[in-house]
């Protein structure tokens, strides 16, 4: 198995105090394991979490940025704002992102595209709504999500991709996909990226499982061939919760 990539995404929880505190005791709990950890707090708490995290293993990510370097776009950050902090990591796609503030394909491309010019890792995020996936679309979306949000990588730049197989109806509402149900859509994933790529690239490819991970499905989800690691939204906010998933081999 490759090294388990285990994230926290904080979504809009944690003020740069509560990041901070938390982030320093992380940092120290992290030491020695055997996961790539990482955390992704709200832009504002990011600087606070990076002081707090500085020297260790921890990596601070953004849960997203915009699609252009500068200009008029209220309300948005810019990749050479996250890389003037010292931030290399970014989450785009995240459902929540394309659901509630209307982000397509093409947009979550560019903004991954942008990502890439800079350097920085990305999660990309995707995964089938519960219609979808009833109505017999679940392969169709997926292929699709893939196929616009990475239009234009280059075999060896999907280094920097951690892909993110996140069903919807299983974020945030206590449903998880089965382990099988998950595999089988990481490996309908991995397909797809190797139609793209080659299957040197498709193997090498971390594919995190998100969606109501928590410490009591996190080592049956991550034992599966095909699950490379977890991207977790609530039970992130709380050591207790989030430290055995981390440590999900022990
Ligand atoms: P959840 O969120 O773990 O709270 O379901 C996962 C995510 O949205 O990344």
């Amino acid at each position: 198995m490759k090294q388990a990539y285990i994230a926290g995404n904080w979504k809009m929880n944690m003020t740069p105090s509560e990041g901070a505190a938390f982030a320093k005791e992380l940092a120290k709990a992290i030491e020695g394991t055997g996961s790539k950890v990482m955390v992704a707090p709200p832009f504002v708490t990011i600087p606070a979490v990076l002081k707090a995290a500085k020297g260790s293993a921890l990596i601070v990510a953004a849960q997203n940025m915009a699609n252009h370097e500068s200009g008029a776009y209220t309300g948005e950050v810019s990749p050479l704002m996250l890389k003037d902090l010292g931030v290399n990591d970014v989450i785009l796609g995240h459902s929540e992102r394309r659901s509630i503030y209307g982000e397509s394909d093409e947009v979550i491309n560019e903004k991954l595209l942008l990502a890439l010019k800079h350097d920085m890792n990305v999660v990309f995020c995707i995964g089938e709504t519960l219609e979808e996936r009833e109505s017999g679309r679940l392969e169709e979306v997926l292929e699709r999500q893939v196929r616009v949000g990475l239009a234009g990588v280059k075999g060896d730049q999907m280094k920097k991709i951690t892909i993110a197989y996140e069903p919807v109806w299983a974020i945030g509402t206590g449903k998880t996909a089965t382990p099988d149900d998950a595999n089988d859509a990481h490996a309908f994933v991995r397909r797809v990226v190797e139609k793209l790529f080659s299957k040197g690239v498709a193997e090498a490819t971390v594919i995190q499982y998100g969606g109501s991970v928590k410490a009591s499905n996190a080592k049956a989800l991550m034992s599966m061939p095909h699950i490379d690691g977890a991207l977790v939204g609530g039970a992130s906010l709380s050591l207790e919760q989030f430290l055995p998933i981390v440590n999900f081999d022990k």
